[in-house]
């Protein structure tokens, strides 16, 4: 549990979240939903007040090094290759993927990004905007809240989500590339559009908006539909995103293999509840 009150970091005079049964609420949900029925992404710049950053830098400073580096090829769908499929078929394209997760128990009761996650109004604001029936904070040690860190040379290629939807917080950019690019709605639960999805990946970008985060601003993107890419970092400066992780399900946690991928260890409850899961998700 958090030692420390979020009020004072987050900008509630802009974004009164925890005033949930004030107009200004109300208005800020209803324009967050329209952008998200819209095109699946919403900004709150200056979510967390610009005096207050530097807190925020210093943790990521302070854990940067404790981030599992991880090298894979990956296509859109991250998927297995299908020969098949003819070759110049999107899921067969498969492109450089180097990424970097500092855990969650990087992050205890002292850090100002937990602070945040855990402060009382937020989970029922996120819910809200996202208007989600069963909504928990993530139980996973290991994944609850996290750090991506990008370094010089690194990106994020192409890809659509596998879940449903992310929060995240902005807390450093790189000096140059790192930028958020994503293609709204280009699929459907009935219409996986492989032109568009092939246009794209041939560098087509009239369909791409090209979003421009700063430290402190806080995204919401369901990113299931919305084919989406972080442009390849370069320079000294590490780029840091906060990931807060929410789930449909109460006592969640990530599977052993996963885990593995994404933090380079696991933990006993892992294992644990590795044959306690009555769903047949993959991840
Ligand atoms: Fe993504």
């Amino acid at each position: 549990m958090s030692n420390i009150d979020a009020a004072k970091y987050i900008d509630t005079e802009r974004y009164p979240i925890d005033q949930p049964d004030s107009d200004q609420y109300q208005q800020l949900v209803q324009t967050i939903r329209e952008q998200l029925d819209a095109v699946g992404c919403a900004v709150l710049t200056g979510f967390i007040k610009r005096e207050c950053l530097q807190e925020f830098i210093d943790e990521g400073d302070q854990v940067a090094d404790k981030g599992h580096r991880s090298f894979n090829k990956t296509n859109v769908y991250f998927s297995k290759d299908d020969e098949s499929l003819a070759a110049d078929h999107p899921a067969r394209r498969f492109y450089d993927r180097s990424n970097s997760f500092v855990p969650a128990d990087n992050f205890g009761a002292d850090s100002p990004l937990r602070s945040v996650y855990e402060w009382p109004p937020f989970m029922p604001f996120i819910q809200a905007t996202l208007n989600e029936q069963e909504f928990y904070r993530y139980a996973d040690p290991l994944a609850d809240v996290i750090i991506n860190v990008v370094e010089d040379g690194d990106g994020f290629p192409w890809h659509f989500d596998t879940n449903n939807y992310t929060v995240t917080l902005a807390i450093q950019n790189s000096l140059h590339g790192g930028e958020f690019k994503y293609a709204p709605n280009l699929r459907t639960p009935t219409d996986e559009n492989y032109d568009g999805v092939k246009a794209i990946l041939n560098g087509d970008e009239n369909q791409v908006n090209t979003l421009e985060l700063n430290p402190g601003d806080l995204q919401i993107f369901k990113g299931r539909y919305s084919l989406h890419r972080v442009t390849p970092v370069k320079g000294k400066r590490r780029r840091y995103v906060g990931i807060f992780s929410f789930v449909d399900q109460p006592g969640m946690v990530a599977k052993v293999e996963r885990c593995k991928q994404l933090y380079g260890r696991t933990l006993p409850i892992h294992h644990q509840r590795e044959n306690e899961r009555n769903d047949n998700l993959k991840d």
